[in-house]
Protein backbone atom coordinates (compact mmCIF):
# COMPACT_ATOMS: atom_id res chain seq x y z
CA UNK A 1 0.00 0.00 0.00
CA UNK A 2 1.34 3.46 -0.74
CA UNK A 3 2.71 5.58 2.34
CA UNK A 4 0.80 8.86 2.55
CA UNK A 5 3.13 12.25 2.55
CA UNK A 6 3.56 12.82 5.64
CA UNK A 7 2.55 16.84 6.04
CA UNK A 8 -0.40 15.52 3.84
CA UNK A 9 -1.78 13.16 6.74
CA UNK A 10 -1.02 15.96 9.49
CA UNK A 11 -3.32 18.34 7.42
CA UNK A 12 -6.10 15.54 6.72
CA UNK A 13 -6.35 14.99 10.52
CA UNK A 14 -6.62 18.25 11.00
CA UNK A 15 -8.80 18.61 8.32
CA UNK A 16 -11.28 16.28 9.32
CA UNK A 17 -11.54 17.52 12.94
CA UNK A 18 -12.20 21.07 11.32
CA UNK A 19 -14.98 20.23 8.98
CA UNK A 20 -16.19 17.58 11.37
CA UNK A 21 -16.88 20.21 14.26
CA UNK A 22 -17.80 23.13 12.29
CA UNK A 23 -20.25 21.45 10.01
CA UNK A 24 -23.81 21.47 11.12
CA UNK A 25 -26.05 20.54 8.21
CA UNK A 26 -26.74 16.78 8.33
CA UNK A 27 -26.04 16.42 4.65
CA UNK A 28 -22.64 17.90 5.37
CA UNK A 29 -21.46 15.83 8.15
CA UNK A 30 -23.11 12.99 6.38
CA UNK A 31 -20.53 13.70 3.22
CA UNK A 32 -17.78 14.58 5.94
CA UNK A 33 -17.97 11.34 7.87
CA UNK A 34 -17.95 9.33 4.55
CA UNK A 35 -14.75 11.14 2.87
CA UNK A 36 -12.03 10.79 5.93
CA UNK A 37 -13.76 7.28 6.38
CA UNK A 38 -12.42 6.98 2.46
CA UNK A 39 -9.17 8.50 2.83
CA UNK A 40 -8.08 6.00 5.99
CA UNK A 41 -7.16 3.82 2.44
CA UNK A 42 -4.11 5.71 0.92
CA UNK A 43 -4.20 6.43 -3.02
CA UNK A 44 -1.14 6.78 -4.85
CA UNK A 45 1.37 9.78 -3.78
CA UNK A 46 2.99 12.44 -6.00
CA UNK A 47 5.56 15.10 -5.29
CA UNK A 48 5.23 17.82 -7.86
CA UNK A 49 6.97 21.41 -7.18
CA UNK A 50 5.40 23.75 -5.33
CA UNK A 51 4.32 26.69 -7.40
CA UNK A 52 2.29 29.82 -6.65
CA UNK A 53 0.14 32.32 -8.97
CA UNK A 54 0.52 36.28 -7.89
CA UNK A 55 -3.02 35.78 -6.39
CA UNK A 56 -0.96 33.66 -3.49
CA UNK A 57 -0.05 37.15 -2.21
CA UNK A 58 -3.53 37.02 -0.27
CA UNK A 59 -2.35 33.56 1.91
CA UNK A 60 -0.64 36.13 4.22
CA UNK A 61 -4.13 37.22 5.15
CA UNK A 62 -4.71 33.21 6.26
CA UNK A 63 -1.27 32.53 7.59
CA UNK A 64 -1.60 33.61 11.30
CA UNK A 65 -3.26 30.24 13.13
CA UNK A 66 -3.61 33.04 15.94
CA UNK A 67 -6.42 34.84 14.31
CA UNK A 68 -8.41 32.67 14.67
CA UNK A 69 -10.64 31.51 17.59
CA UNK A 70 -11.50 27.84 17.35
CA UNK A 71 -8.91 25.73 17.83
CA UNK A 72 -9.58 23.50 14.98
CA UNK A 73 -9.30 26.53 12.84
CA UNK A 74 -6.33 26.89 14.14
CA UNK A 75 -4.78 24.14 13.89
CA UNK A 76 -6.05 23.36 10.18
CA UNK A 77 -4.35 26.49 9.01
CA UNK A 78 -0.96 25.80 10.67
CA UNK A 79 -1.40 22.26 9.03
CA UNK A 80 -2.12 24.14 5.97
CA UNK A 81 0.45 26.22 5.51
CA UNK A 82 2.67 23.74 6.52
CA UNK A 83 1.88 21.27 3.30
CA UNK A 84 1.54 24.65 1.21
CA UNK A 85 4.68 24.67 -0.33
CA UNK A 86 4.20 21.69 -1.77
CA UNK A 87 0.92 22.43 -3.76
CA UNK A 88 0.94 23.56 -7.34
CA UNK A 89 -1.97 26.47 -7.35
CA UNK A 90 -3.94 26.81 -10.86
CA UNK A 91 -6.55 28.46 -12.42
CA UNK A 92 -9.78 26.86 -12.46
CA UNK A 93 -9.91 24.47 -15.75
CA UNK A 94 -13.49 24.40 -16.40
CA UNK A 95 -15.76 26.81 -17.73
CA UNK A 96 -15.73 30.87 -16.17
CA UNK A 97 -19.27 31.06 -17.41
CA UNK A 98 -20.39 34.21 -15.04
CA UNK A 99 -17.11 34.89 -13.43
CA UNK A 100 -16.17 38.40 -12.56
CA UNK A 101 -13.83 40.51 -15.66
CA UNK A 102 -10.87 40.04 -13.06
CA UNK A 103 -11.48 36.77 -12.07
CA UNK A 104 -8.23 35.19 -14.19
CA UNK A 105 -6.06 37.52 -11.63
CA UNK A 106 -7.65 36.94 -8.69
CA UNK A 107 -8.05 33.37 -8.27
CA UNK A 108 -6.13 30.04 -7.51
CA UNK A 109 -7.03 26.61 -7.12
CA UNK A 110 -5.25 23.81 -5.87
CA UNK A 111 -6.22 20.39 -5.05
CA UNK A 112 -4.69 18.26 -2.46
CA UNK A 113 -6.20 15.09 -2.66
CA UNK A 114 -8.12 14.53 -6.21
CA UNK A 115 -7.35 13.93 -9.85
CA UNK A 116 -3.54 15.64 -9.95
CA UNK A 117 -3.56 16.07 -6.59
CA UNK A 118 -0.83 15.23 -3.95
CA UNK A 119 -3.07 12.20 -3.26
CA UNK A 120 -4.45 11.15 -6.49
CA UNK A 121 -7.64 9.23 -6.41
CA UNK A 122 -11.74 9.80 -7.98
CA UNK A 123 -13.62 9.07 -5.06
CA UNK A 124 -13.47 11.44 -3.19
CA UNK A 125 -11.86 15.29 -3.42
CA UNK A 126 -9.87 17.67 -1.01
CA UNK A 127 -8.65 21.19 -1.99
CA UNK A 128 -9.03 24.98 -1.78
CA UNK A 129 -9.78 27.53 -3.54
CA UNK A 130 -8.52 31.33 -2.61
CA UNK A 131 -10.47 34.62 -3.94
CA UNK A 132 -8.96 38.22 -3.49
CA UNK A 133 -11.54 40.44 -2.95
CA UNK A 134 -14.41 41.37 -5.34
CA UNK A 135 -14.39 38.61 -7.48
CA UNK A 136 -17.26 36.31 -8.59
CA UNK A 137 -16.28 32.46 -9.26
CA UNK A 138 -18.05 30.74 -12.59
CA UNK A 139 -21.11 29.31 -11.97
CA UNK A 140 -20.74 25.82 -12.20
CA UNK A 141 -21.56 22.03 -11.35
CA UNK A 142 -20.37 18.67 -10.62
CA UNK A 143 -20.94 15.31 -10.28
CA UNK A 144 -19.72 14.61 -6.71
CA UNK A 145 -21.08 16.70 -3.86
CA UNK A 146 -19.24 19.23 -1.86
CA UNK A 147 -18.88 20.90 1.34
CA UNK A 148 -17.24 24.40 1.81
CA UNK A 149 -15.01 25.23 5.06
CA UNK A 150 -14.95 29.29 4.59
CA UNK A 151 -12.20 31.10 6.26
CA UNK A 152 -12.59 35.25 5.74
CA UNK A 153 -16.04 35.65 4.32
CA UNK A 154 -18.15 35.38 1.09
CA UNK A 155 -21.18 35.00 -0.53
CA UNK A 156 -22.43 31.48 -1.48
CA UNK A 157 -25.13 30.63 -4.07
CA UNK A 158 -26.96 27.67 -5.72
CA UNK A 159 -29.06 28.32 -8.71
CA UNK A 160 -31.31 30.94 -8.74
CA UNK A 161 -31.20 31.10 -4.78
CA UNK A 162 -30.85 34.38 -2.90
CA UNK A 163 -26.85 34.67 -1.53
CA UNK A 164 -26.09 33.27 1.81
CA UNK A 165 -23.02 35.09 3.78
CA UNK A 166 -21.03 32.56 4.72
CA UNK A 167 -18.01 33.79 7.35
CA UNK A 168 -14.82 32.07 9.12
CA UNK A 169 -15.65 28.32 10.43
CA UNK A 170 -19.01 28.07 8.62
CA UNK A 171 -19.62 25.89 5.78
CA UNK A 172 -21.78 25.40 2.56
CA UNK A 173 -23.41 22.49 0.82
CA UNK A 174 -23.80 21.47 -2.76
CA UNK A 175 -25.54 18.57 -3.54
CA UNK A 176 -24.67 16.27 -6.31
CA UNK A 177 -24.93 18.46 -9.64
CA UNK A 178 -26.31 21.37 -8.45
CA UNK A 179 -25.28 24.99 -10.21
CA UNK A 180 -23.53 27.15 -7.95
CA UNK A 181 -21.28 30.02 -7.40
CA UNK A 182 -19.52 31.96 -4.63
CA UNK A 183 -18.21 35.76 -4.63
CA UNK A 184 -16.32 37.92 -2.16
CA UNK A 185 -16.40 41.57 -1.51
CA UNK A 186 -14.11 43.89 0.63
CA UNK A 187 -11.91 40.60 2.55
CA UNK A 188 -10.68 37.47 0.61
CA UNK A 189 -11.49 34.26 0.70
CA UNK A 190 -9.78 31.08 1.54
CA UNK A 191 -12.44 28.13 1.05
CA UNK A 192 -11.44 24.33 1.92
CA UNK A 193 -13.54 21.83 -0.25
CA UNK A 194 -14.54 18.34 0.43
CA UNK A 195 -15.67 17.06 -2.69
CA UNK A 196 -17.95 12.93 -2.51
CA UNK A 197 -18.34 11.15 -5.50
CA UNK A 198 -22.03 9.76 -6.52
CA UNK A 199 -22.09 6.36 -5.80
CA UNK A 200 -21.93 3.90 -8.42
CA UNK A 201 -19.61 7.09 -10.33
CA UNK A 202 -16.14 6.44 -8.95
FE1 LIG B 1 -17.92 23.41 -6.64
Amino acid sequence: MAMRNHALQIFLDAAKNAFSAQAKDPRAIQSINHIFAKLTLVAPQSTPNGTQLPICRYLEDFSNPAKFDEPVLRKLIACFFELEPQLVWHQREGNWDGASENFADTHANAVLVGPKGLEQREDVWLGVSLLGPNVQYPDHRHTPEETYLVLGEGGFCQGHNDWVHVTTGETFFNPYNIIHSMRTQARPLLAFWALKEKPGTA
